[in-house]
């Protein structure tokens, strides 16, 4: 909202020298007047249109008073006399930090890990009595699963549907082509591969779905086969390593859209999406990466080679083992895992 010099000189305070109001953009300021006029005092909601205002707003005047929540400025507006008071602690909250941290679905809000980070300190779990009975608990275990992507309940009473009560604690189940619910088992027939004992890498669910699901659960209701280890992959530390290492490939695969698609007898879902998805900032948001789902790009040879390259190069970085994960889920066990961000690989021989 201002130049960062602006924001220095800001800093001494209304009242010090300087027109510090005059340096807020006028639209900007009108926009986020709080009066009952332009709120709704109840909501906190918008009651005008930004083409309400009149194109030649200006400021009036101003006088600094004093309220209890320390400095303000009241301000007359032209042309239209209409009032509005920001307090000095109001018109300085906007900081680096909160922009850096956006929405807070982004790289910059994130702890980024590899499987090194987890050898000095435990995973994030709770056991599903202290979750459910500790409100302190409960923040713990879904401040790691917006900070880390994921977190492990034990001891989620293993009955068949109880992970839908997992998610009540938190928010509400998306319903989808296959239920609010998905098993995964071993099925004659499959329609999905998840349903078979084919041999899946780490990956990233839905990615033919448009929006992609977000945080999934994962209730593990019988013990996995031998060999049933599962892996998880943080998709924006290796995205991030990828830009490092070879910043082209990475470019490749933020603006290269890859046709996913799934159709069954019942149901046909397709999007179109790079395999790293960018905020309009460039921040790293979104991993879809799911080779069973991919379909045939139609592009120009040259941006075919281009993409193949560097979808080999990020695939060859997502298999290093370092970047991997592994633990073993027992019964009982709830993994509640954001989707849009790890590759994950449930009981590896098994699913
Ligand atoms: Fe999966």
């Amino acid at each position: 909202m201002t130049e960062p010099g602006a924001e220095a000189q800001l800093s001494a305070g209304p009242g010090a020298a300087g027109p510090a109001l005059r340096e807020f953009p006028v639209f900007w300021l009108r926009d986020n007047c709080g009066c009952a006029q332009c709120r709704d005092p109840r909501s906190g909601q918008k009651l005008f249109q930004i083409t309400d205002l009149p194109a030649d707003l200006a400021i009036g005047s101003e006088q600094v008073t004093e309220t209890g929540g320390g400095p303000a400025y009241q301000v007359r507006w032209l042309p239209d006399g209409h009032r509005s008071c920001y307090t000095w602690e109001w018109l300085t909250a906007g900081s680096a930090a909160a922009e850096a941290a956006g929405a807070g679905r982004t790289e910059d809000a994130k702890q980024l890990w590899t499987a090194g980070y987890f050898a000095q300190r435990p995973l994030p779990a709770a056991a599903w009595t202290a979750y459910t009975g500790d409100d302190a608990e409960r923040l713990r275990i879904l401040d790691a699963v917006a900070r880390l992507g994921f977190a492990l309940l034990h001891a989620v009473p293993a009955a068949a549907g109880q992970v839908l009560a997992v998610a009540q604690t938190f928010g509400f189940v998306r319903e989808t082509n296959y239920g609010r619910l998905f098993d995964v088992r071993v099925e004659q027939d499959p329609s999905n591969l998840a349903f078979t004992s084919a041999e899946i890498s780490p990956h990233t669910d839905n990615p033919y779905r448009d929006p992609v699901p977000t945080v999934q659960l994962l209730h593990c209701l019988a013990g996995s086969a031998p060999g049933g280890d599962s892996g998880l992959v943080d998709g924006f530390a290796a995205a991030a390593a990828l830009r490092a290492e070879d910043p082209a490939a990475f470019a490749v695969l933020t603006r290269t859209p890859v046709p996913f698609r799934f159709a069954d007898a019942r149901a046909e879902l397709r999007a179109d999406q790079p395999l790293i998805g960018l905020d309009c900032r460039g921040r790293i948001r979104e991993v879809r990466f799911n080779n069973r789902s991919a379909g045939t790009l139609r592009l120009p040879p040259a941006e075919t080679a281009a993409f193949y390259r560097a979808y080999r190069s990020f695939a060859a970085l997502l298999l290093r083992p370092g970047l991997r994960l592994e633990f073993r889920l027992a019964p009982g066990d709830c993994l509640i895992f954001d989707n849009t961000r790890l590759l994950h690989e449930i009981g590896r021989a098994h699913v």
